[in-house]
């Protein structure tokens, strides 16, 4: 006996063939014109794609541009990035966050030119395979740059489709529901470019709030709007609160104005990036000390205020505090002096550019 199987979407033939049609007509006229995105009409270069899927990983489009921009400018190939230092493509890279995106940018370079031939792989499983690029990345290089129907799903996409589609489940268990939906509507032509529109549809149009639902080409097809509630989807479960930790900071400067750095730790969190000593960042009950840096100075002056930064798992309040050197003292492994305008030299964390702002 045949079994029937339960179409994907409620959507018919035609209702995807007027998604489709709809949506990338709206995008012909309306995409955004982003640095990384080929001229209309012509292929899009790999490194570029590849180069900006990781950067916008956890980010905004602004927040990327000119990040992007001075990348280019110094490494306008995948052979410059894998030849570079790692110590400058860190530095280039302070303050876009998630550090560990940076190692893999260049170990992921490196392999592209070693193993690759300097080309990059337009299979999915291949560029799966490559470091720093999961699920989604893969899946937005190979449509993107290679034209095939690999339907990445970011979180605007996961929201038009969840809207379109009314999935109401929360989105994790969702997920697969999602991607399922979002392989049904893709085109198989022009895979890249509907990856894109739906982009652009979700960050212009379909956004989280207010969704502007009298423009979008696709609102006579869309569930959540007929029932009244595109705000409310894609359903997110309840975040987890963030803990707050603490620590001290030990800004110590030499009679030159020469102030004290370390390097830390390359694995782990702002791995390889330089600091200003301080304690660890714990929920501390009592307030902490580092006894190899407290040594370093007898009059240690707490500065007012905190200096507060969120992580995506924590939040972190550093008190400073400042002292002048002893003349001729040894300074613990790992750490050195830098001039303050040497500062800029140096990767430095948004929350380091903090404290020397502060300080400052
Ligand atoms: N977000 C992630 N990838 C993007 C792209 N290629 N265009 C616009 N926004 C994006």
């Amino acid at each position: 006996m045949q079994t029937a199987h339960a179409p994907i979407t409620s959507f018919s033939a035609t209702d995807i063939q007027g998604i489709r049609a709809a949506i990338l007509d709206w995008y012909d006229a309306n995409r955004r014109e982003l640095p990384w995105r080929a001229a209309d009409g012509t292929a899009a270069d790999p490194y570029h794609v590849w180069l900006s899927e990781i950067m916008l990983q956890q980010t905004t489009v602004p927040a990327v541009k000119g990040y992007f921009a001075n990348f280019l400018e110094r490494w306008p190939s995948v052979y410059a990035l894998a030849a570079a230092p790692i110590d400058d493509v860190m530095h280039a890279w302070a303050g876009l966050g998630y550090y560990a995106r940076a190692r893999n940018l260049h170990k992921c370079a490196q392999q592209i030119v070693q193993d690759h031939s300097g080309t990059f792989p337009d299979g999915l499983a291949e560029l799966r395979a490559l470091p720093g690029v999961g699920d989604y990345t893969a899946a937005a290089i190979a449509a993107i740059a290679f034209g095939q129907p690999a339907a990445p799903v970011d979180a605007n996409i996961e929201r038009v489709v969840s809207r379109l589609a009314a999935i109401t489940e929360p989105v994790s268990p969702a997920k697969t529901m999602v991607r399922k939906v979002a392989a049904a509507l893709e085109p198989r032509e022009r895979p890249g470019d509907w990856a894109q529109a739906l982009m652009d549809l979700g960050s212009s149009i379909c956004t989280s709030r207010s969704p502007k639902c009298l423009l979008c080409p696709a609102v006579a097809w869309c569930q959540a709007q007929a029932g009244s509630s595109p705000e409310a989807l894609p359903v997110k479960p309840p975040k987890a609160a963030r803990p707050l930790r603490t620590g001290l900071v030990y800004w110590l400067e030499r009679p030159d104005g020469a102030i004290l750095l370390r390097k830390r730790p390359s694995k782990g969190m702002l791995g390889g990036l330089w600091e200003f000593p301080s304690t660890g960042w714990d929920e501390h009950t009592a307030p902490p000390t580092e006894p190899e840096f407290e040594r370093l100075a007898t009059d240690w002056q707490v500065q007012p205020g905190k200096i507060a930064h969120a992580f995506t798992h924590f939040e972190v309040e550093l008190q400073v505090q400042t002292a002048q050197a002893r003349p001729g003292i040894n300074i613990p492994d790992g750490t050195l002096w830098s001039t303050r305008s040497g500062l800029s030299d140096l990767a430095l964390p948004t929350l380091m550019k903090k404290v020397a702002k502060a300080v400052g």
